[in-house]
């Protein structure tokens, strides 16, 4: 596999330096990365030098315009050792529609993979085998022409790093249902992971942290009756014994943990409705004593459980030894990614070696 791709092996590993049982998220990056970029209409000299800073101008057009796309991924250890990964297919299709949305180049599929492949292989030491923790992976992409006039850039760089996390929310979360600002429209850019869509959700989200919340629940950007999605998560009902979760129709990211989460439910039984949800209806469930558990799904959180959801002057409280659904899901896919549980649907992908590729 590393026919084309150069590599530059770090001659100082800073592995020995970090305490695995004492794991946050998204501070501690592995020794390599692996960067391709797109000039003259091609991708080209991809190759994985060890993790550090980049050089770049302060005219660099995603600096000023946002055209910068990312994923989200984890790679786990199965417990014979073999570095694995999760539907990662899913991903490099879900970051070419991304691009496309922004008008930046897609990468071949080929490419993205053989990227992730080659540098988990290498940095496979950086996986934590602690349970509850993984090696995140976040590949992205954003514009490197030096040019302030507003267009596309002509030039881009495609950049994987990696770094051992512990659990994104260690304890179960509260939400607030949004009431004055939005995440996205229909149209707009909500189904893509831009960079920008997250940079529009931190004024909420302090906002609602200062009022002891975790989380914005975001709400449609019409009439904020609609429920849509968590900042970092999207979004399911337990009610009537049922499983409810958003449809995703164009402002919502289409979660690729959501995508076999809703797999999951459906194989084990589970009525399962992507469909327009209502806080009204979400209330409604919840005063007859029908809601019965609310929880998050997402790469980096995998399943949250939602303690509190604030509506208007509602506060709905779950009792978490409620979570039967959310707490069955999340072994699920904790344990397809340990290997303790059988992969029967060609889910789990061991990391390719790099010499054997
Ligand atoms: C993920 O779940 O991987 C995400 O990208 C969401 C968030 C951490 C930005």
């Amino acid at each position: 596999m590393n026919s084309t791709i150069k590599i530059t092996k770090t001659t100082n590993s800073r592995l020995e330096t970090v305490d695995f049982d004492n794991l946050t998220f998204g501070s501690t990056f592995s020794d390599h990365m692996f960067v391709v970029d797109y000039k003259d209409g091609q991708w080209q000299n991809p190759e994985i030098v060890p993790y550090g800073p980049i050089q770049i101008e302060p005219a660099m057009m995603s600096l000023h315009y946002g055209q910068a796309v990312f994923e989200g991924m984890k790679a786990s250890k199965h417990i014979d050792g073999t570095p694995l990964l999760m539907r990662p297919e899913l991903n490099a299709r879900r970051f070419n529609l991304s691009a496309e949305r922004l008008s930046m180049p897609t990468i071949p599929e080929e490419l993205f993979l053989e990227g992730l492949h080659t540098l988990i292989d290498l940095d496979q030491a950086w996986i934590p085998p602690q349970k509850g923790s993984a090696m995140y992976v976040r590949p992205f992409m954003f514009a490197t022409d030096n040019y302030i006039k507003v267009g596309e850039s002509k030039t881009y760089k495609f950049i994987i790093i990696t770094g051992p996390v512990g659990p994104y929310y260690p304890k179960p979360i509260s939400l607030i249902a949004e009431q004055k600002y939005v995440r996205a429209v229909r149209g707009g850019t909500g189904e893509a992971k831009a960079a920008g869509n997250y940079a529009g959700s931190l004024l909420p989200a302090r906002i609602a942290r200062e009022k002891g919340y975790d989380q914005v629940m975001w709400m449609d950007g019409h009439d904020f009756e609609y429920i849509e999605e968590v900042g970092t998560m999207n979004i399911f009902f337990v009610m009537y014994n049922k499983v409810y979760t958003p449809a995703t129709d164009g402002s919502i990211l289409k979660g690729t943990t959501r995508q076999s989460v809703i797999t999951l439910l459906r194989d084990e039984g589970y009525e399962v409705f992507e469909k327009p949800i209502s806080i009204h209806e979400v209330l409604e469930a919840y005063d007859k004593g029908e809601l019965q558990e609310v929880f998050g799904t997402g790469t980096a959180v995998v399943v949250a459980k939602v303690n509190k959801l604030a509506y208007r002057d509602r506060v709905l409280e779950f009792p978490l030894e409620n979570l039967k659904v959310g707490n069955w899901v999340k072994a699920q896919i904790d344990g397809l990614r340990a290997g303790t549980i059988e992969d029967t649907r060609g889910w789990i992908v061991p990391v390719k070696s790099a010499t054997l590729v």
